[in-house]
C-alpha cells in the first residue's frame, strides 16, 4: 500500500465512523503564539481541546503535514524527521477509550490486514499523579493482543506540552516493534502550581506517522526507502555517485540532505522565507545544513536538483504548485551561504588547528561573520572529534541578542497554547484593530497576513502599500477604544464559508476551510472568521494602545499594540 492509498484508506475509515475531515492546516500555527510550527495534528483543534464546540462537531479526522524542530540533530537515523504527516482522529467529550482502541485495532487489522501477532502495545503504569491505566489495557486484552507493557511518563503520557493545560496518558501502538500511532487521552489538566486535574471534557487524540506507517506496510525497516523519500535519495546518489547505505557517514549525510530539503520546500511553500528569526531562522538553519552536507558528499549541482522530486512525492499539495517560486527562494539562499561557507571553513580548521576544543566565542563568531548555525558548528566538531559547548554559545548569543526573545526562550518546542486571559484578550482586540484598520484607512482589501499574540503584546501583519500617519495610527487607536468602550457583546457564530463571505465576514476564503466555520462578531462592529479563544464582552479589554508600526516586508505594514 502506498502513501496516498493509507491517507484514503484512514480518512475512509472513519468518516465511516461518522468523522467529519477537517482540512489539513498551514505550517505556521495561527492564534497559537507558544510553538513556531504545526507539531502535530491536535495544533490546529487546540481552542476545541479546551472546550470551545467545533463548527464540524465531536468526531474529526485529518491528515496534518508536520514540522518538528527539537530534534534536527537527531536526522540521520532511519526514523527521525523534520518534515512528516500525521494522520489522526479525534473526539471532543464524544467516545472514549473502548472505541478509539476498537478503531485503531480495526483499521490496523481489518484494512491494513495487519496481523494481531505483530501488533504489540505500551500503556500508562501510573505514578503520583495520575493511575496506572488498567482501563485501555483491559480493552486491548479483550481484543486477544497479548503483548501490552506498562511503561512511564517518560514514554506513556503526552502533553501539556506547553507549561500548563490538557494531557493524560496514551496507548502506543508498535507493529514489528516500531511504534506507529499514538492514542492519547485527555483526561487531565495539568494546572500553573503543576497539578494534574480531572478535565471537564475528556478528548481523544490520536497520530499516525505516515511514513512509519508506510514502510511497514512494504516490510522495509528504513522511512528513507519509502516512496516518501527513495526519489531524493535516488537523485542525491546520482549527484554524488555514491551509493545509499554503502558508508554510514554518506548514508547519514544523504539521509539529513533528503530530509532537510523536503522540510524547507514546505516551509516555503507556507510562504515563509529565510531570516534570522523565528520560523525563517528554521529554514535558514535547515537550507544551510543541506548545502554543507551536499558539499562534504562532493555534490556541485544545486540543492534545488535535490529538491526536484519532492514536488512529485507530494503533487497533492496544491500549496507546492508554486515549484518554480519555491526553487528560487531555495537558490538564493544557497547562493548566500555559498559565499561564506569555504571561508567560515577555513576559520574553523584554524580555530582547531592542534586543539580540541572550539571556544563559544569562536563558535559565535562562525555563526554571526560566516552564517553557520550552531547545529552545524557542531556536525563539523563531532566530525573532527572537537569539543564544543551549546551553553556557552548561547551566552554569547544572548549577550548580542540576536535572535528573537522568542526563539530562544523555547518556541521550538511543542507545546498547547498557555490560553493565558492576557492572550485572549489581546486576541479579541486584533478583530477590533483590524476593522479599525479597513475604516480609517478606507480600504476593504485590508486582511491579516500575519499574527502573533503573546501575553505581552499583539503584533498584525496587514496589506497596505505605505506608512500610516500618526493621524491615522490615533484615529485607528481611537476607533478601537470607543468600540471598546461601547461593551459590545462577542458573539460566536456558525455557518457555511459562502454565507459568511456573504454577510462580509473577514476571512481568507480559500479551500483551508471546512463546510462550517466559526465567525465572531463584536457588536455590529467586526465580524470575522475565526477558532478562537475570544473574551464575551469588549469591557473587559483595558486600554487599547498602538506602539508601533513599521513594514514587515514589500506591501506589508505590521503593527505591535498593547493594552493597558
Ligand atoms: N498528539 C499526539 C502525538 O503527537 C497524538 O497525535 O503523538
Amino acid at each position: 500500500m502506498n502513501r496516498k492509498q493509507l491517507i484514503k484508506k484512514y480518512i475512509e475509515f472513519f468518516k465511516s465512523k461518522n468523522h467529519k475531515e477537517i482540512p489539513n492546516a498551514p505550517l505556521i500555527p495561527e492564534n497559537d503564539p507558544t510553538v513556531l510550527f504545526t507539531t502535530a495534528g491536535m495544533h490546529p483543534i487546540v481552542p476545541y481541546l479546551l472546550g470551545q464546540p467545533h463548527a464540524q462537531g465531536k468526531r474529526l479526522v485529518n491528515i496534518q503535514k508536520c514540522i518538528r524542530t527539537n530534534d534536527i540533530e537527531e536526522v540521520g537515523d532511519k526514523t527521525h524527521h523534520t518534515f512528516f504527516e500525521m494522520l489522526g482522529n479525534w473526539s471532543l467529550g464524544d467516545y472514549w477509550k473502548k472505541e478509539s482502541i476498537g478503531y485503531s485495532f480495526e483499521f490496523l487489522t481489518k484494512i491494513l490486514k495487519i496481523p494481531r501477532s505483530k501488533i504489540s502495545i505500551t500503556c500508562f503504569k501510573g505514578d503520583k499523579d495520575a493511575k496506572k491505566d488498567t482501563e485501555s489495557a483491559e480493552i486491548w486484552k479483550s481484543l486477544r493482543i497479548k503483548n501490552i507493557k506498562f511503561l512511564g511518563k517518560k514514554d506513556n503520557w503526552w502533553g501539556p506540552a506547553g507549561k500548563t493545560g490538557p494531557c493524560g496518558p496514551d496507548t502506543e501502538i508498535f507493529v514489528n516493534k516500531f511504534e506507529i500511532w499514538n492514542n492519547v487521552f485527555m483526561q487531565y489538566n495539568k494546572d500553573p502550581k503543576g497539578r494534574y486535574n480531572p478535565s471537564k471534557q475528556k478528548n481523544i487524540d490520536t497520530g499516525m506517522g505516515v511514513e512509519r506507517t508506510v514502510a511497514i506496510l512494504n516490510n522495509l525497516n528504513d522511512d528513507y526507502l519509502t516512496e516518501t523519500f527513495k526519489p531524493i535519495i535516488a537523485q542525491i546518489e546520482k549527484l554524488s555517485k555514491k551509493p545509499y547505505e554503502k558508508n554510514k557517514q554518506d548514508t547519514i549525510a544523504m539521509r539529513i540532505i533528503a530530509d532537510h530539503v523536503k522540510a524547507s520546500i514546505f516551509i516555503l511553500a507556507d510562504e515563509i522565507e529565510p531570516s534570522n528569526l523565528e520560523q525563517g531562522y528554521v529554514l535558514r538553519r535547515l537550507i544551510r545544513r543541506a548545502v554543507r552536507y551536499l558539499k562534504k558528499l562532493d555534490i556541485k549541482e544545486s540543492i534545488t536538483k535535490i529538491a526536484e522530486p519532492v514536488f512529485d512525492i507530494y503533487n497533492d499539495y496544491q500549496e507546492l504548485k508554486n515549484k518554480k517560486q519555491i526553487l528560487e527562494k531555495l537558490e538564493k539562499e544557497e547562493q548566500k551561504f555559498k559565499l561564506t561557507l569555504e571561508k567560515g571553513l577555513n576559520k574553523f580548521k584554524k580555530f582547531t588547528k592542534n586543539k580540541k576544543i572550539l571556544s563559544g566565542k569562536q563558535t559565535f563568531l562562525l555563526y554571526q561573520s560566516y552564517g553557520f548555525p550552531f547545529e552545524m558548528t557542531l556536525d563539523l566538531a563531532k566530525e573532527n572529534k572537537i569539543k564544543i559547548s551549546k551553553s556557552e554559545f548561547e551566552k554569547e548569543l544572548k549577550k548580542h541578542q540576536k535572535l528573537s526573545k522568542t526563539a530562544t526562550q523555547g518556541r521550538f518546542k511543542s507545546g498547547l497554547a498557555d490560553d493565558s486571559n492576557k492572550t485572549t484578550k489581546l486576541h479579541t482586540v486584533t478583530h477590533l484593530l483590524i476593522t479599525a484598520l479597513r475604516k480609517v484607512l478606507k480600504d476593504k482589501k485590508i486582511m491579516q497576513k500575519g499574527s502573533n499574540i503573546t501575553p505581552e503584546r499583539t503584533r498584525l501583519d496587514f496589506n497596505f502599500p505605505r506608512k500610516l500617519t500618526e493621524k491615522e495610527v490615533k484615529e485607528t487607536e481611537n476607533l478601537v477604544n470607543v468600540q471598546i468602550k461601547k461593551c459590545c457583546e462577542v458573539k460566536r457564530l456558525e455557518m457555511s464559508p459562502s454565507e459568511a463571505k456573504k454577510t462580509g465576514a473577514v476571512g481568507v476564503f480559500d479551500k483551508k476551510y471546512g463546510n462550517k466555520v466559526s465567525v465572531y462578531c463584536i457588536g455590529n462592529f467586526s465580524k470575522e472568521i475565526c477558532a478562537g479563544p475570544h473574551v464575551s464582552n469588549t469591557k473587559e479589554l483595558g486600554k487599547f494602545k498602538i506602539i508601533k508600526e513599521t513594514s514587515s516586508s514589500s506591501g506589508v505594514r505590521r503593527i505591535k499594540a498593547i493594552l493597558k
